[in-house]
């Protein structure tokens, strides 16, 4: 069978119905939600591409693992396992389950971070650049100049800039608390990091006497960017790829809601028994003991079990294999979109979509509306709304990139779900001249694309 193949490697066993709605349905409820799609609710939505976090479809070994909780408060058998196959995959010696990615975010940071100091990343997450200002510290990122170029095919647009990772170390000196790399990249659109980027990155952090984290949410789709694409390492096997990566760092916040192929649930994993000590008494404040951090023993097992599922050949094939195939129908029909695809998600390219709107017309939430529309696809705004106001002048901060986010689940749907979706994004460009902006009717002062609402411009 040839290598392009890369049809699912699983069978479905349990299916849950999904509903159609009609377009005047849809346009009731899109109102009454005020523009909003995170106030509609999900049995109105046909394909739900709102965010690849904690939606995927566990195996049938996880679903067996649910039954295999040890509920004890300490010391749980499955915490175990978690702890086994952190050190065994990643190498971590020490490993804090936490609720989900930010509940690690907040354990580290309350553990490293003092007022005043810089976090350096390649691009936060909006969870991760919150809790580095909660902490009343300044999180730069230092991507490369291609990741904002959504034409650029450069295969590894989540690299850092060393250049100007360098700048930034030279600049704060020891203010610079914490060096992080996210892999995959999100806010850049899924992008991979390589090898040698997390190399150097991490070998100019330890020169500056700066720890070096990685944010690991997607590792295993990183890895597989690796396996594909880096000289030296093309071919290599995953186990070996995840390892190298992690090699890199002193630690990483897991969120494993994506790549450990679970619901619920998180962890953050540490080499330094220091660190470990002083992350332990934050994570019993904030998260719970520190052998089920917020999560039943069940969910531990589930987690462990899917950490072990994800660093698999023909799984991460068909994964990141049908986010391609989407990006590639799209493509053909002439939507702009963030290129190349990344890892869980495809991006389109508001600018180039809607160039008729500018960014106070909110373009991006004014195409993300139109896809439910038009045929119940529901994506996500990842542009001025997301990023919010600067609370020292008020303005808006206009991103660099204007995007709408159309995460796929992991194992949760079929390519003719996303031929809809193609569908849908391509009956909406036909028409994209059409399409009106945005404005808000409330707007909250934080945080405001969760509850903001929005009323049409005429
Ligand atoms: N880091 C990255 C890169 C993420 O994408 C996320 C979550 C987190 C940290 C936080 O993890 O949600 O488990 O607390 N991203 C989701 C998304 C919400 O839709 O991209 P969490």
């Amino acid at each position: 069978m040839s290598e392009a193949f890369h049809a699912e490697p699983f069978r479905i066993k349990v299916v849950e119905p999904v509903r159609r709605t009609t377009r005047e349905e849809r346009a009731r409820l899109v109102q009454e939600a005020g523009y909003n799609l995170f106030h509609v609710p999900s049995e109105a939505v046909y394909v739900d591409l709102l965010t690849d976090s904690g939606t995927g479809a566990m195996s049938d070994r996880q679903w067996a693992g649910l039954m295999l909780g040890d509920e004890a408060y300490a010391g749980s058998r499955n915490f175990r396992h978690l702890e086994d196959t952190v050190r065994r995959l990643l190498g971590f010696e020490h490993v804090i389950p936490t609720h989900q990615g930010r509940g690690a975010e907040h354990v580290l940071f309350s553990a490293v971070l003092r007022e005043g100091q810089y976090v350096l990343n390649n691009m936060h997450f909006d969870t991760t650049r919150a809790h580095v200002q909660y902490r009343k510290c300044v999180p730069l990122d230092l991507a490369i100049a291609e990741a904002y170029n959504p034409t650029s095919s450069h295969p590894f647009k989540g690299n850092f800039d060393l250049d100007r990772l360098e700048a930034a170390l030279a600049a704060h000196g020891d203010k610079v608390a914490l060096v992080l790399a996210t892999v995959t990249c999100n806010t850049g659109g899924g992008q991979p990091v390589s090898l040698d980027n997390l190399e150097r990155t991490s070998a100019i952090a330890a020169r500056h006497g700066v720890p070096f984290f990685l944010d690991a949410c997607r590792f295993a789709e990183n890895a597989f960017f690796i396996q594909e694409r880096e000289p030296g390492w093309a071919g290599r096997p995953l186990g070996e790829i995840v390892r190298a990566m992690m090699d890199c760092a002193a630690g990483c916040t897991m969120s494993g809601k994506k790549d450990a192929l679970v619901n619920i649930g998180g962890f953050l994993a540490l080499r330094d028994p220091e660190v470990y000590r002083q992350a332990m008494v934050w994570a019993v404040l904030f998260e719970g003991f520190p052998t089920y951090g917020g999560l039943a023993g069940r969910d531990l097992e589930a987690m462990a079990r899917g950490l072990e599922e994800v660093v698999d050949d023909d799984y991460l094939r068909y994964r990141v294999g049908q986010v391609r195939r989407l990006a590639g129908l799209l493509l053909e029909a002439g939507v702009p979109i963030m290129e190349p695809p990344g890892g869980h998600a495809v991006y389109l390219d508001v600018r180039r979509f809607l160039p008729h709107l500018d960014q106070d017309q909110l373009p991006g939430q004014s195409l993300a509306v139109e896809l439910y529309l038009e045929g119940g696809v529901r994506g996500v705004e990842i542009g001025t709304v997301l990023a919010g106001r600067d609370p020292a002048t008020g303005e808006n901060y206009y991103p660099r990139l204007e995007l709408v986010r159309l995460a796929i689940p992991r194992r949760v749907y079929t390519d003719r779900h996303l031929d809809w979706v193609a569908q849908t994004v391509c009956r909406v460009h036909e028409r994209r001249g059409d399409i009106k902006g945005l404005a808000f009717d409330y707007e909250p002062p934080v945080l405001r694309h969760f509850t903001a609402t929005f009323r049409p411009l005429a």
